[in-house]
């Protein structure tokens, strides 16, 4: 028996982006039209044409993160920006040669690409032609884009990412374009989403193992740590009746290959039904992941409610309240700063699979922020990093096998809710809701607080 007492020299300090929320170049150089893209809409300036136009900042970024001096770099691929319209012929030569450059630029510099192959951003034309994922066409089409992807990059990249937080993407429907009036019909296209969402990674975990056995592939989960508001059992239960239902249910189905019981008993009780085809069970059986990526942001508090609470997402945590532990940190947003939650969430998912390789995909504190003489004094942002690797570093200690680490996110973009009024960058990027100004890039404290991080593993935290 042998336990790690530090982080490992080969550990993989990175960060973490997705492409909609960066590129900009939404609709130019025959990208197609995605959800995120329809989405994105608040003041004119708001919009993925122009995100943070890493499209046009390439070099410059990459050359940011040299100098940061990151091991690897999690982004997405822009489904859309290779096929138009989900499933073309063939793929848009100018978007394969965006990601081309960015993986060569990424090598060049010793980073590791960690590479999602969808986050959020569903091409518009799939939802037309049959409804995007509540349809099992979509099954096809995602594999299609995937082995297109493993052919044209699988040579340099080892890390592969399938979906972003799909749990959140089978609850809120509309993240994936989908539609419905009724709230039942709604449920059901979302379950139906979903069951679609996890034969089609099954399918691509496989045929990533066929193609490049030694690679690893997993899925980029949504980890809610909750607890419950006291010690009654029937808060105790719904708070892990949640973290099942958000968090745990993409990790079994990920790892064990097959829909868990309490996901059974949920469509159950909430007169949901798959569309279970002979086969399926297979498919799920031979496509699993070899490892996890995990996002992590903070701890969560809640207790059974008896109303409604239709801010909540719909189904799953209805019937809930989340309460605000006033002893916390908080941001001005739904987080609170809780970094021995990290190493608790990651002692839990070792225990339920032993020594499973865990790549911490996102993990950030978001503020609202101006430049001061062209700097970023971001002590809030430092305090949330140091308490996290430390407490990282704990968990390995524990035995974790914790092999990455991606803070959410490497430079300030287009919050999914907030726009830029909520930056988690460590690198400032001179633009706001109202204005794109000249969309230049400054450092942070945080920046070079965490290049110390990267130069010297972690010994200053
Ligand atoms: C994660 C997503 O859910 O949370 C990111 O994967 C997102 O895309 C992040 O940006 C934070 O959420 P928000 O709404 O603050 O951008």
């Amino acid at each position: 028996y042998q336990l790690a007492d530090d982080f490992p020299q080969d550990f993989l300090w990175g960060a973490s982006t997705s492409a909609f929320q960066v590129e900009g170049a939404a609709k130019i150089d025959g990208k197609g039209i995605t959800v995120a893209d329809q989405r994105s809409k608040k003041g004119k300036y708001l919009d993925t044409s122009i995100s943070v136009d890493h499209y046009h900042h390439l070099e410059e970024d990459v050359a940011l993160m040299a100098e940061l001096g990151l091991k690897s770099y999690r982004f997405s691929i822009s489904w859309a920006r290779i096929f138009p319209h989900g499933n073309d012929e063939k793929p848009n030569q100018k978007g394969v040669d965006f990601y081309d450059k960015l993986i060569k630029l990424l090598v060049k510099n010793k980073i590791e690409p960690i590479v999602t192959l969808f986050h959020f951003d569903c091409p518009v034309a799939l939802v037309e032609q049959y409804g995007g994922w509540a349809s099992r066409r979509a099954i096809t089409d995602y594999y299609r884009y995937a082995k297109t992807l493993f052919e044209l990059y699988g040579d340099r990249v080892n890390y592969w990412l399938t979906i972003n937080e799909q749990s959140l993407l089978a609850n809120v429907p509309a993240m994936n374009g989908i539609k419905d009036d009724n709230m039942l019909k709604l449920r059901q296209k979302g379950e139906n989403s979903n069951y679609n969402m996890f034969l089609a990674q099954a399918k691509v975990y496989a045929l990533c193992h066929e193609l490049f056995p030694e690679a690893k592939i997993g899925p980029a989960v949504s980890y809610m740590t909750n607890f419950p508001y006291d010690h009654t059992s029937a808060n105790a239960l719904k708070s892990k009746s949640m973290e099942d239902l958000i968090s745990f249910i993409d990790m079994d189905v990920a790892l064990r290959g097959e829909l868990p019981s309490y996901y059974l008993r949920y469509l159950k009780d909430n007169k949901l039904v798959l569309d279970i085809h002979d086969g399926d069970e297979e498919i799920l059986q031979n496509g699993r992941a070899n490892f996890l990526g995990l996002n992590w942001y903070s701890t969560s508090v809640f207790k059974l409610s008896h109303q409604e609470n239709p801010k909540m997402l719909a189904g799953v945590i209805s019937n809930v309240e989340k309460v605000r532990d006033k002893r916390l940190m908080n941001s001005e947003w739904d987080f609170s700063y809780d970094p021995v939650g990290l190493r608790f969430a990651l002692q839990k998912v070792n225990d339920r699979y032993p020594n499973i390789p865990i790549i911490i995909t996102e993990c950030g504190w978001p503020e609202r922020e101006e430049l001061d003489n062209g700097a970023v004094h971001d002590q809030k942002r430092i305090k949330y990093l140091n308490g996290h690797i430390f407490e990282l570093r704990e968990a390995i200690r524990d035995g974790v096998n914790v092999i990455s680490f991606n803070p959410w996110s490497f430079l300030d973009l287009l919050s999914v809710n907030d726009g830029m009024d909520k930056r988690y960058g460590l690198v400032f990027v001179n633009r706001d809701n109202e204005s794109e100004k000249d969309l230049a890039r400054y450092p942070k404290d945080s920046f070079y607080f965490y290049q110390k991080v990267i130069k010297t593993n972690a010994k200053n935290v």
